[in-house]
């Protein structure tokens, strides 16, 4: 479906045409006046400079060819602007096509192009924190986007597996279990299948080797050593590490089917490692990486540049790979497998300059055509209410479980105090909840933004939340349940302002999640819904719905409502979360 302001443009530009001006100045945006209208057109102003005239005289010309049928008001006004409103019948007609349509008639310009997302990046047997939370939902969300807008997304979690937490735990297990044939270089047996520790086990060996290597200078030595050896193959390592991606990864994946985040792809930086060594004698060959105080670099500098951009490292002197060979090396494999027609990576804005380095390390060498649509966002610090990176109460680096855990409970004791849902279901709506608030807390700030998290204010059931968007969803799907059938219902024209007003919210559906793909902003998905459920519950407050005794009229009233809900529910999905029966 056309959005109405590409429909009422193409009308307003017709009526500058045929009127006997030209159509370019018939763009019409949505009003800056809502109280006067609801579009409006000030081609007028531009054109009157062009044909020298008086713009008034334009407008009132324009107007007189505009299609009243369209509009229930077109009108020109001092010194030339044209105001807007659109028709009952318009209105209805338009809502009755999206309620038809598959997704509500957005236009699916993603169909047949492919989408790399890279989201998520967690650090196997590393302790996932809240930078790693904020990737998974942002990246979650407009990897739903895409997806909806008719590309294929593929999700790419990219797994940090092959850096140097690896050699930190190998170093450490040694140091605990010299005896293990892991370490033995003689051993040529097959290795057991049973891993030498347990997940808890794993949790606390990496923290305790990272302390050591801060105090350590020979046992940092043996972990970049053991870190060498297993990207080099040594089998024994290589077994270990297999060992604790398989651990790390059962764990891994029940956090994020906990938050409802899902990737097509598994693929981390250890996959990438075998397309390395082609990828840089290539650019050894060519020239395109060379030699600086030992190490390979690639320059990037450009001459725009304001700040400084140093060589992106491709070989370090010691002649192990780094982050921004396996990034380009995953590229090159990408490429390879997928073809993808664009790429997004999400993480943390401190890793700006890094992929600034990689993207044009990578058009530089041809890994990707000079004009590839290649992207990072970066976002800001989720921050506690003193304004600093938040901690756990001790002080410590909050982790992700913990967050999660410590906002579940939050909620569960409001479910249970308000007696919101029968015991039995106090589990699944403490969850849906707490989900919402904290993904919504999350999303409705612009990304790029540092905001601050505040249990209270995110699980709040009023204001700009989560909560309150499903108590929205809750709301009506109670009263089309106390209705009845309401599936079939058409839409009717609006029957008094407020519905009218909820209409042309449903209406701002398409333009909304355009905008929030194109600007990498799920917060405008937020913003769009806060204004739907005020539209919502304004027309609730203002109409009564199940008492009306006509019953065409309660039919009417209940099929915009049960749009509304689909319209919201379907945005709520694109955020990653879900509303509960009750609430
Ligand atoms: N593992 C990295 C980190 O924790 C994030 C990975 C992001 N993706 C990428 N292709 N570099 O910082």
């Amino acid at each position: 479906m056309q959005k109405i302001l590409d429909i009422i443009s193409a009308k307003v530009q017709q009526a500058f045409v045929d009127a006997g001006y030209e159509a370019s100045y018939g763009r019409v945006t949505v009003s800056n006046r809502p109280d006067l209208c609801e579009y409006q057109c000030n081609g007028a102003l531009a054109a009157a400079k062009a044909y020298k005239c008086a713009p008034i005289q334009i407008a009132n010309a324009v107007v007189e060819k505009l299609n009243s049928g369209d509009f229930s008001m077109c009108d020109a006004v001092m010194p030339g602007f044209i105001n807007l409103k659109l028709s009952d019948a318009f209105l209805q007609n338009y809502l009755e096509e999206m309620r038809n349509a598959e997704d509500f008639g957005v236009e699916k310009f993603g169909a047949g192009k492919t989408v790399i997302v890279d989201y998520g990046g967690p650090n196997v047997a590393k302790p996932l924190h809240i930078g790693h939370l904020r990737s998974a939902i942002i990246g979650e969300s407009l990897k739903r986007l895409y997806k909806f807008f008719g590309y294929n997304a593929i999700g790419d979690i990219h797994l940090g597996d092959w850096g140097l937490q690896m050699g930190l735990i190998i170093a450490e297990l040694q140091e605990r279990q010299p005896d293990l044939c892991y370490f033995d270089e003689n051993y040529t047996g097959a290795y057991p299948a049973e891993p030498p520790f347990t997940i808890s086990e794993l949790e606390e060996i990496y923290p305790a080797a990272a302390a050591k290597k801060k105090e350590d200078e020979a046992f940092a030595d043996k972990a970049h050593t053991a870190t060498y050896e297993l990207q080099s193959g040594r089998r024994g390592y290589r077994a270990i590490w297999k060992h604790i991606m398989n651990v790390s990864l059962a764990d891994m994946r029940k956090i994020y089917d906990n938050l409802n985040v899902h990737f097509e792809s598994w693929l981390g930086e250890s996959d990438a490692d075998p397309y390395i060594p082609a990828m840089v004698e290539d650019m050894k060959v060519r020239g395109i990486a060379v030699q600086s105080e030992g190490a390979w670099v690639i320059p990037v500098a450009e001459e725009t540049d304001k700040k400084e951009v140093p060589p992106c490292i491709l070989i370090k002197s010691d002649g192990s790979a780094i982050y921004a060979t396996t990034d380009l090396a995953t590229m090159v494999q990408r490429m390879q497998d997928l073809g993808p027609d664009q790429m997004l990576y999400i993480t943390d804005k401190r890793q700006a300059l890094h992929f600034e380095q990689v993207f044009r390390a990578a058009k530089k060498s041809g890994i990707l055509p000079g004009d590839y649509p290649v992207d990072h966002l970066g976002f800001g610090t989720m921050n506690g209410k003193d304004g600093k990176p938040f901690k756990t109460r001790e002080g410590g680096v909050m982790r992700l479980e913990r967050l999660i855990a410590e906002m579940t409970d939050f909620v569960r004791t409001k479910v249970v105090e308000n007696k919101i849902v029968a015991e039995n279901e106090v589990e699944e709506t403490t969850k849906k909840i707490a989900m919402a608030a904290l993904k919504y807390g999350d999303l409705s700030n612009q990304p790029t933004k540092d905001y601050i998290f505040d249990m209270d204010r995110f699980a709040a059931f009023e204001g700009n939340t989560g909560p309150y968007i499903l108590y929205t969803i809750v709301r009506i799907k109670s009263i089309l349940a106390r209705y009845g059938a309401w599936e079939t219902l058409p839409i009717q024209a609006p029957a008094n302002a407020y519905a009218k007003d909820l209409m042309l919210a449903i209406t701002r559906l398409a333009p909304a999640l355009e905008s929030a793909l194109k600007t990498f902003s799920p917060n405008l998905i937020c913003a769009y819904i806060y204004e739907l459920a005020g539209a919502v519950n304004k027309f609730y407050h203002e109409t009564r719905i199940l008492t009306e005794e006509n019953e065409q009229l309660k039919a009417g009233y209940i099929s915009l409502i049960a749009l509304a809900k689909n319209v919201l529910e379907q945005c709520i999905d694109l955020l990653g979360f879900s509303a509960p029966e009750k609430m």
